[in-house]
């Protein structure tokens, strides 16, 4: 069976055609990161124009690249929550008009399964049950993956993304938009014992997390250094951030999978591309024994590849009759609860 999948939730636009659920023929991306780096963030209505402009021209390259034609494809997928609403609809509606010109089947897919799915475009040997986290931009959430549409989530952040909060700390530091990538490269150089920083528990919810003490944390310590004219050592503050951001998840996600059963564990979300958090997954699954699924960074943001990947299982579990009645949701969780 093959699939054409849309992505347009936040700034990427992308495109791929799935074979079967595994197989990429195809994925484009288009980043529009550059545009929004001016204003030092996404601009919505920035983000809904680039993706307007782009996706038809995307689209034709992903069906060449594939070596397809386009009566070949089966059904169109298309992310239609959560995320910016009007990029949403942009693919929502494109993805409408493509599945009714070619009288096929149209399948909604959540953006935050299909994060995870991106384990099962990179690791084919990978099956429910495991434990996912996935740390993105506009989401920090510990799943439970009992079945490809069988997913409860058991911890989330209570106020900011860990994205968000990368982001933000970044700003502060003086980094370009996106910033995460950027603190990344500068924590390398750091020596991450030198800011003491919080890392906040949730009284009787152990899995939950929370981001914006440490957010607030960094931004004092920039502030106040500016304010007393002191130079500050950038490097340390962003390895010390970064150390204190992957400190709240790994520990959650091991104690999570241990209470739960778990023998695998995946991290998916584009702050899963952090190196200080990959690295402590590594080394803590293995002194734990889980069998660990990293994706490649091209994975771990956003692509069209893993809203195939789902929007297969989804078909499969019976999501096939999406009418051209389909809406686009800026908030919903993974259950489909709005
Ligand atoms: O999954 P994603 O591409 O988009 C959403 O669905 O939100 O995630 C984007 C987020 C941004 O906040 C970006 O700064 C962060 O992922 N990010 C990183 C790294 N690469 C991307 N954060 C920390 N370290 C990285 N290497």
């Amino acid at each position: 069976m093959i699939i054409l999948a849309i992505e347009t939730s936040c700034d990427e636009t992308a495109v791929a055609v799935v074979q079967n659920g595994r197989e990429v023929l195809s994925g484009e991306v288009f980043s529009q990161a550059d545009m929004h780096a001016l204003y030092g963030g996404v601009v919505p209505e920035i983000a809904s124009r680039n993706h307007v402009a782009i996706i038809g021209k995307l689209t034709e390259h992903a069906v060449k690249n594939a070596g397809i034609s386009k009566s070949d494809i089966d059904a169109i997928a298309v992310t239609y929550a959560p995320g910016l609403i009007g990029a949403l609809l942009v693919g929502v509606n494109f993805a409408k008009g493509l599945a009714l010109a070619l009288d096929i089947p149209l399948i909604p897919v959540h953006h935050i399964r299909g994060h995870i799915a991106a384990n099962y475009v990179a690791f084919p040997e990978l099956e429910p049950p495991f434990l996912c986290m996935i740390v993105s931009g506009g989401s920090s959430l510990i799943a439970d993956v009992q079945g490809y549409t069988d997913i409860r989530i058991v911890g989330r952040s209570r106020d900011d993304a860990a994205g968000e909060c990368f982001d933000k700390a970044a700003r502060v530091l003086g980094l370009c938009y996106p910033g995460g990538p950027a603190l990344d490269k500068l924590a390398k150089s750091g020596d991450n014992s030198l800011f003491s920083l919080p890392r906040p528990m949730i009284d009787g919810h152990p899995y939950d997390m929370s981001f914006s003490g440490l957010k607030t944390a960094v931004v004092n310590i920039v502030h106040n250094a500016q304010q007393k004219g002191l130079e500050l050592d950038k490097a340390s503050l962003a390895a010390s951030f970064s150390t204190a951001v992957s400190d709240i998840l790994v520990p959650r996600v091991v104690m999570a999978a241990k209470e739960l059963g778990h023998k695998k564990i995946a991290i998916a979300g584009g702050v899963a591309a952090n190196s200080q958090i990959r690295a402590d997954f590594r080394r803590e699954a293995e002194t734990h024994g889980f069998e660990l699924y990293v994706p490649p960074l091209d994975l771990c943001g956003d692509n069209a590849k893993m809203i195939g990947c789902q929007g297969y299982y989804e078909y499969l579990a019976g999501a096939r009759g999406a009418g051209m009645e389909l809406n686009a949701f800026a908030t919903m969780g993974v259950d489909g609860v709005r």
